[in-house]
């Protein structure tokens, strides 16, 4: 069985080429690098032991797409590659829509035009908005609070929509919570261009000593410390759930929206001291005043993964900052 992941060199979609390549399925690349780097497409291959196709390109040109169907014949396809920064969506809007939206055109006509029709898309808790009730559904109304946000709103519109008009289609749509940690090789991880918008590799490299504290955006949340909280889930554990969703496909026709989340809430100071054992410093923080667009709480319900695919996540708080930090040792420390 060949699996053609888009974005597959970035943080979830490099875990994930790993566990295909462990469960024995061939694994065809593509990704632009424009938020990725090349070592993680050697990463993967030396993690696994196996080689990958891998083609630099961007999902917009139809031709190259097209080329990958030509060259491969492809089962199932992950769709990773997007831009993926709230802050950057409000700022340019039109890149995300183009790059997001248009992305995902040029993909699903070659997957039609190639009789490919199994999909599972890379969505995002971020479809649940600000309105409904935690923990969050599968069944809730989706909406979105900035351009990013729509963008994966809007795809998942469109795949609900191709799935309607051809009930050949299988389709995943993956809504991940908050994706932290590293493989524990410590050789592929979280490893973003600029300064992490994220907390988690924000964090990692204040432990390592490229930033003088962690900025604690706001204790005035109606949380039990104050702080913000949220559903962080291993990137391994996120990874796995991607094989389930890709064996969920190869046996069913259909569409899923299906959480991948833990189903626990931490808050951001719970993490500044989880952190602090993992890389055995007390690492200072300091807050301002909360981020525009930030909800107070966000985690999982987690029955229908468990339900769908027999998937839960297995992975706790200090194993995702253990693993974390190991990568952030190897990446920013040697
Ligand atoms: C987590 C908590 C912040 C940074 C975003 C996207 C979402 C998904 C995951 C792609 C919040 C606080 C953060 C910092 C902080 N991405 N924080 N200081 O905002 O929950 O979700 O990433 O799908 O779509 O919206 O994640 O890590 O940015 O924030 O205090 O330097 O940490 O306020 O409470 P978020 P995050």
């Amino acid at each position: 069985m060949k699996v053609f992941v888009t974005g597959g060199a970035g943080f979830i979609g490099s875990h994930t080429c790993v566990e295909l390549l462990n469960a024995g399925y061939e694994v065809v690349i593509t990704d632009n690098l424009s938020n990725a780097k090349l070592e993680a497409i050697e990463n993967i291959q030396k993690i696994a032991g196996k080689p990958v196709s891998f083609y630099r390109t961007d999902l917009r040109g139809l031709e190259g797409i097209r080329r990958i169907f030509a060259e491969h014949s492809i089962d199932v396809v992950i769709h990773f590659a997007g831009l993926k920064s709230v802050p950057e969506s409000m700022r340019k809007p039109l890149e995300y829509y183009e790059n997001n939206i248009g992305g995902t055109f040029a993909l699903c006509q070659a997957m039609r035009e190639a009789g490919c029709g199994r999909i599972v898309f890379s969505s995002s808790a971020t479809v649940y908005g600000m309105n409904n009730p935690v923990p969050f559904k599968e069944e809730m109304p989706a909406s979105a609070t900035n351009p990013y946000g729509y963008t994966k709103v809007m795809i998942e519109r469109i795949l609900t929509d191709l799935s309607a008009a051809d009930p050949q289609w299988g389709v995943v749509l993956l809504r991940y919570f908050n994706p932290t940690g590293a493989h524990s090789s410590g050789l592929i991880g979280e490893d973003p261009n600029g300064i992490p918008s994220n907390l988690f590799p924000y964090v990692s490299q204040v432990a390592a000593g490229l930033r003088p504290e962690v900025v604690v955006y706001g204790d005035d949340y109606d949380t039990p410390d104050g702080t913000g909280v949220r559903d962080y889930i291993h990137v391994t554990d996120l990874a796995l759930g991607h094989l389930s969703a890709v064996r969920h496909v190869l046996e069913h026709t259909g569409i899923e929206a299906v959480n991948l989340g833990t189903g626990q809430g931490t808050s951001v100071l719970e993490i500044v001291s989880a952190y602090s054992k993992a890389c055995g410093r007390k690492l200072p923080y300091r807050v301002v005043p909360r981020r525009p667009g930030d909800i107070a709480v966000c985690y999982a319900d987690t029955e229908k993964a468990r339900r769908l695919f027999g998937w839960k996540a297995q992975k706790n708080i200090n194993q995702m900052c253990a693993d974390s930090w190991n990568f952030a040792k190897n990446r920013y420390l040697k």
